[in-house]
């Protein structure tokens, strides 16, 4: 890409594509999470208040089958990105998974949640978390039965937009790796990136629904384009 060398903030969008070849089931590709379950159903705040049992029992599936998997090359190649890039960088994941964490990466925002941390509703606490919901276990800071997964459900608001706007706006590169710009406001982030005059690159297996909006756009597997990339950015 033209005048990567004079590329000094960069943000990175990440989606259930660079977690894939990591194990993890993507959300809208064939045979995705959304094809076996309603979202509506087991991941809206209008389902938790409905029937919390059944969207506390749908994470504890969740956390079980995230819980063991390992980094891929792209985590790794983000995570020496992280500790070798001199300007700034900002990671912004969808995931709710730790393997940016694990891979190296230390400048990680989750817009989503994530899994290692619950959230009572009743202090506000937010514990590390590795046990269950469903079984409506007692807050370790407050006591009350008001533990729930940490996770943003659709019609609930992503973490951190008071961080990521400002980052998208003082960046001179907007990268998205492995997200299918279908979930707002993550899909937006491009075109205020665009608009703001940032350059843009897409890392993906397919074009995306925002794919128009980059001003390129490279296909394959996250396991060798993300390293590939993050090659060509240290030199
Ligand atoms: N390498 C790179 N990209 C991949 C790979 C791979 N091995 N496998 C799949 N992809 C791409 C797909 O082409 C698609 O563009 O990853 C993207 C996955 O899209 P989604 O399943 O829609 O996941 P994501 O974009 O992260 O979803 C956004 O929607 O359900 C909510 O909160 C959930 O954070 C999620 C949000």
């Amino acid at each position: 890409m033209a005048g990567m060398r004079d590329v000094r903030n960069i943000v990175i969008l990440t989606g259930a594509g660079i977690s894939a070849e990591s194990g993890i089931d993507t959300f809208r590709t064939a045979g995705g999470l959304w094809e076996k379950y309603d979202p509506a159903e087991v991941a809206s705040a209008e389902a938790f208040a409905r029937d919390p049992g059944r969207l506390l029992s749908f994470y504890d599936m969740r956390r079980a089958t995230v819980g063991e998997k390992e980094p891929n090359p792209a985590h790794e190649a983000l995570g020496r990105l992280d500790a070798e890039w001199k300007g700034e960088l900002l990671i912004v994941t969808q995931n709710v998974d730790n393997l940016h964490e694990l891979g190296g990466a230390n400048r990680v925002l989750h817009m989503h949640g994530q899994h290692r941390t619950a959230w009572c509703t009743s202090c506000d606490a937010r514990p590390h978390w590795t046990g269950t919901f469903a079984d409506r276990p007692p807050c370790p800071a407050c006591g009350m039965r008001s533990l729930r997964p940490d996770v943003v459900l659709f019609g609930e608001m992503p973490y951190h937009l008071d961080r990521i706007y400002p980052a998208i706006r003082a960046a001179d590169l907007f990268v998205s790796i492995g997200t299918s710009g279908a979930v707002y406001p993550a899909a937006g982030f491009v075109r205020d990136a665009r608009e703001l005059g940032v350059r843009t690159l897409e890392l993906n297996l397919e074009p995306s629904d925002g794919s128009h909006w980059f001003d390129e756009t490279r296909l394959g597997p996250a396991s060798e384009i993300v390293p590939q990339w993050v090659k060509e950015m240290l030199g």
